[in-house]
């Protein structure tokens, strides 16, 4: 695989990586009118370097699922909870904290959402996250992302003997927020509640390369294992995958594009205030099944620390 780690310019497509452990700043100026390969070398990009930082984009929605839709078949955003107004594009989610007459436009709120990789309580996760930001907080509502090619490369010998061939099941009655679904309680053992499984060591399906997959810490189980068993083991496998070493952290401006790649890094965002407004419209693409990764696959470019 071509290295990642360089900046590159071709045809008006400048890719400068982050000096940390993943991402990448493109500028290709508007990305409502990349030709083909211009476009090809964004999503070259994307797969080298995991997450794309692209500045100054003025979207409509329609634009913002236009240009969502060059990275893979988009899904339906989860449906909207009581209350809420229904989705005018079904591809398109709203990820604020602003009430208009007491109800929240969006998802999230204001607080911190700690990591995870989106949707791992689906059989099938999104391969890829776009997020556009419309409105920002003064401060804080930062974006942590983390290389999880660089969090399976670099685990200690030990914890990749313990995890070989196992899986993770995400308890499901649990949404993203980490609210209990309607119709659920909460008292269940993990062991026996329902939610899919996936290889905690998973192949990637574009790269071909290994990439440990955690999903959340909460309400997650290694199977097989005694209960506590599976804590301890999570609990070194979050330490490890979680050190700031291995993350980049986002300082939004309004116009921005993340795109993240969903089976390769996980992601966070740091609380902000209350009273100030942020305002950002995402739509994600369809993934395809978590597979187990192979013991011959290649290592990711970016797999290992810069040094
Ligand atoms: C998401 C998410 C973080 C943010 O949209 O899935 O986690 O910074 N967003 O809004
Ligand atoms: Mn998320």
């Amino acid at each position: 695989m071509a290295t990642a780690i360089h900046s590159s310019n071709m045809r008006g497509v400048t890719v400068e990586p982050m000096r940390a452990a993943l991402g990448a700043e493109v500028d290709c100026g508007d990305v409502k009118s990349l030709d083909e390969t211009s476009f090809a070398l964004v999503k070259r990009a994307f797969l080298d370097n995991l997450v794309l930082l692209i500045r100054g984009q003025t979207l409509a929605d329609a634009d913002l699922l236009a240009f969502g839709r060059r990275f893979g078949e988009l899904s339906a955003a989860a449906p909207v909870h009581i209350g809420q107004k229904p989705r005018a594009l079904p591809e398109l989610a709203v990820i604020s904290n602003v009430l208009e007459n007491g109800v929240a436009i969006g998802g999230l709120g204001d607080g911190e959402a700690v990591w995870h990789s989106d949707s791992c309580f689906n059989q099938i996760p999104p391969s890829a996250s776009i997020l556009h930001s419309l409105e920002i907080p003064p401060a804080g509502g930062d974006t942590g992302f983390t290389n999880m090619y660089m969090a399976l490369d670099t685990l200690p010998q030990a914890l990749r003997a313990a995890i070989k061939g196992k899986t993770i099941k995400h308890d499901m009655r649990y949404t993203s927020g980490g609210q209990l679904r309607p119709g659920y309680t909460g008292e269940e053992d993990i062991r026996s509640t329902p939610g899919p499984s996936h290889a905690l060591v998973r192949r990637h399906p574009e790269t071909g390369c290994n990439a440990l997959y955690l999903g959340r810490r909460p309400h997650a189980y290694i199977n097989d294992l005694p209960l506590d068993e599976s804590e301890a083991l999570l609990e070194a496998l979050w330490e490890h995958a979680a050190r700031p070493e291995a993350s980049w952290h986002h300082q939004w401006r309004v116009g921005d594009i993340l795109i993240w790649d969903n089976r390769c890094a996980m992601h966070r965002r740091d609380a902000f205030d209350p009273d100030s407004r942020r305002v950002m419209h995402r739509t994600q693409c369809k993934g395809t099944p978590v597979i187990e990764g192979a013991d011959s696959a290649p290592r990711h470019s970016r797999a290992q620390p810069a040094r």
